[in-house]
C-alpha cells in the first residue's frame, strides 16, 4: 500500500463497509488514517487492483504468536459474487501458514450475511459471541513435513 496514493480510495471503501457492519455509526477518519499509518508495524495492508480500479484490500495483523488476525477484508461492490472474497481469505490463510500460525481470526457483524456465509463456508467457527458481533477462528491443521 502507498498510503498517500491509496488513502482516498480506501476511505471510500471503508465508509461503505461501515454502513454494512456498523449501521448508524460514523467512521472516525482520523482514527482510520492513523491506524493505517501504524499498520506496517504489526501487520500488512495489501491492495488488489485491476487497472485503475481498486478491486479489494486485505489488512492483516500479527496479534499473537499463534494467530494471524484479519483486521479488514473488503471487495469493491462492483466485483462481489465472483469469488474474490474467498480468494482474499485464502491469501490470509497462506500468509498465516507461512508465519507458522495455528489459526486465523477475525471479527464479523452477524447481520453481514454475505461475510457470515463466506466465513462459515471456509470453516471459521465462533470463538466468542459479543451479541451483534462474533469473534471467529479458523484452526490451521499442521501440514505434514515433506522436507
Ligand atoms: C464480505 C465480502 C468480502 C465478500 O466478497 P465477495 O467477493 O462477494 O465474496 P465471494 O464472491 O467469494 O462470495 C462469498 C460468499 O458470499 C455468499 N453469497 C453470495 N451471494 C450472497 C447473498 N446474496 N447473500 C448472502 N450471501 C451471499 C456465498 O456464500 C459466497 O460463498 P461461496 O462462493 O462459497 O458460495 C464483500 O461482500 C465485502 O467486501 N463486503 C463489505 C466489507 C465487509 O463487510 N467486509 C467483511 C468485514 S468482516
Amino acid at each position: 500500500m502507498d498510503l498517500k496514493r491509496d488513502y482516498p480510495k480506501l476511505l471510500t471503501m471503508q465508509k461503505q463497509s461501515y454502513q454494512i457492519n456498523f449501521p448508524g455509526s460514523e467512521l472516525e477518519e482520523i482514527w482510520f488514517r492513523s491506524a493505517l499509518e501504524m499498520a506496517k508495524y504489526d501487520g500488512s495492508v495489501t491492495i488488489y487492483e485491476s487497472g485503475q480500479a481498486l478491486v479489494g484490500w486485505l489488512w492483516l495483523t500479527d496479534v499473537s504468536d499463534e494467530a494471524l488476525h484479519i483486521r479488514h477484508i473488503q471487495v469493491n461492490q462492483a466485483y462481489w459474487g465472483r469469488g474474490i472474497g474467498r480468494w482474499l481469505v485464502e491469501q490470509a490463510i497462506a500468509a498465516a501458514r507461512e508465519m507458522h500460525k495455528q489459526a486465523v481470526t477475525l471479527n464479523v457483524t452477524k447481520s453481514n450475511l454475505r461475510a457470515m456465509a463466506l466465513y462459515h463456508r471456509m470453516g471459521f467457527r465462533t470463538d466468542h459471541d459479543y451479541g451483534e458481533r462474533l469473534a471467529m477462528r479458523l484452526e490451521l491443521p499442521i501440514e505434514p513435513n515433506t522436507g
